[in-house]
């Protein structure tokens, strides 16, 4: 048994282990004079330090030092697969060049794609763990990785084969998703009848092949004018769920075409982006448990103005998830409170919204709102203790590294600079 003590407040978030939608987002549930009493993989206590003391006389005691103990943030969103970094996109955006011109000229995900089939599942998994520590370094503690950059199925098996290795060596929890209709790759896109082959392939060889391995919990597709349809996301989709995958969507990113109504519609855990969602698409998510996941990351490294409706969304009843979307082309980014800042500053969310957004509900945003994402007795013991004095602070110290230290089922994350016992 070991204690968590000393902590200024605890953030527990605790309610109920679902997605918290309008005024239910602003309720943290914040204790002080608190102590977390931990048993192993699981919570087994939240309560006043003295109680918490009395009943567990032998436990090892964790001093928190007068920070903020909350629960590890959940990342329900990213690509974090892949080989080199795409700056050079960064300074063509800058001189004019939009994102979509960039991938038709065979950029943007297409490069990355040609850059993942070249190296080795060793080569990939070295690269991404130190990217996982990056992350656990800010305060997360669970992280959903897309596949995406292989596509075809030989390289889309090997990038979630690196996740798989990867969740078997890292205390972090991760969640994998199959996401093989990220693009049509090039040499289907040059070649007649070939967008109909590469669906083919996907649905008829790839989503089996997957699903046979046992390689992936969730199925995504990148739904947006110029990329797949949404009669095509629907195929991809549905053929998914009826292979026993639960569904994310890349939904109404950069134009409105009935994504996050396809979602809605189709059970999805979750719809992403939404920077362009229509008034129809708002009502669609308010009325679904689907919820509505903002990557506020990405439109500003895109250098775009838009930014998803997140008060319009929450006003109408939706669950709104914050996540980074890190990627090497639109968000790369493993700072997660840096994302809080935006969801307050870009997104008016309130920083308890901004909050419930990266816990609970990026939980939810993974079906994992039953156990992860509170802390609450019989969670998961993933917590993250930020050397600040009032929540508050999170979304306020702007891409500055407050976090002290991560656990996840009761294990160190981020063993490095770590002061506490
Ligand atoms: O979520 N929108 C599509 N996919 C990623 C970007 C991938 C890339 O550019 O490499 C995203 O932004
Ligand atoms: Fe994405």
């Amino acid at each position: 048994m070991r204690l968590f003590v000393g902590a200024g407040q605890v953030v527990t978030c605790a309610g109920p282990g679902r997605a918290r939608r309008g005024s239910e987002m602003r309720d943290l549930a914040i204790r002080t004079d608190a102590a977390v009493a931990v048993e192993g993989e699981r919570i087994a206590a939240v309560g006043p330090r003295a109680a918490l003391e009395r009943r567990y006389p032998d436990a090892d005691r964790v001093e928190c030092g007068g920070g903020v103990l909350m629960p590890g943030l959940v990342d329900s969103h990213t690509h974090a697969i892949f080989g080199r970094p795409r700056y050079e996109e960064q300074e063509q955006r800058a001189a004019g060049a939009d994102y979509l011109a960039i991938a038709a000229a065979g950029g943007g995900i297409h490069a990355s794609v040609r850059d993942l089939r070249r190296r080795s599942g060793d080569e990939l998994l070295a690269l991404a763990r130190p990217r996982l520590a990056r992350l656990a370094a800010y305060g997360t503690t669970t992280v959903e990785i897309k596949s995406g950059y292989g596509l075809t199925i030989e390289d889309e098996l090997k990038a979630l084969r690196v996740i798989a290795g990867l969740a078997a060596t890292t205390p972090l929890r991760l969640v994998p998703t199959w996401l093989g209709a990220h693009e049509i790759p090039l040499e289907y896109r040059s070649a007649p009848g070939g967008r109909q082959a590469y669906m083919d392939l996907l649905v008829g060889e790839m989503l089996p092949a997957v699903v046979a391995g046992r390689l992936a919990c969730f199925a995504d597709v990148f739904c947006e004018p110029g990329v797949f349809t949404v009669e095509e996301t629907r195929r991809v989709l549905e053929a998914a769920r009826a292979a026993g995958l639960a569904l994310k969507m890349h939904a109404d990113e950069l134009a409105p075409a009935g994504g996050a109504e396809l979602a809605a519609g189709l059970g999805a855990t979750s719809a992403d982006h939404l920077a362009a969602i229509s008034a129809s698409g708002i009502a669609a998510l308010a009325a679904a448990p689907t919820v509505a996941t903002l990557l506020p990351g990405t439109m500003l490294f895109l250098g775009k103005a838009a930014q998803a409706p997140a008060r319009a969304l929450i006003d109408a009843g939706a669950a709104v998830a914050l996540a980074t979307d890190f990627n090497p082309g639109t968000s790369p980014t493993v700072n997660f409170p840096l994302i809080l800042t935006l969801g307050v500053s870009q997104l008016r969310l309130s920083a308890a919204e901004a909050v419930m957004a990266a816990t609970v509900n990026g939980a939810a945003a993974l079906g994992l709102a039953d156990r992860v994402g509170q802390l609450a007795p019989g969670f998961s013991a993933d917590l993250a203790l930020f050397d600040i004095e009032d929540i508050r602070e999170l979304p306020y110290w702007y891409g500055d590294r407050r976090c002290r230290a991560t656990w996840s089922r009761g294990k160190a994350c981020h063993p490095f600079d770590l002061p506490v016992p």
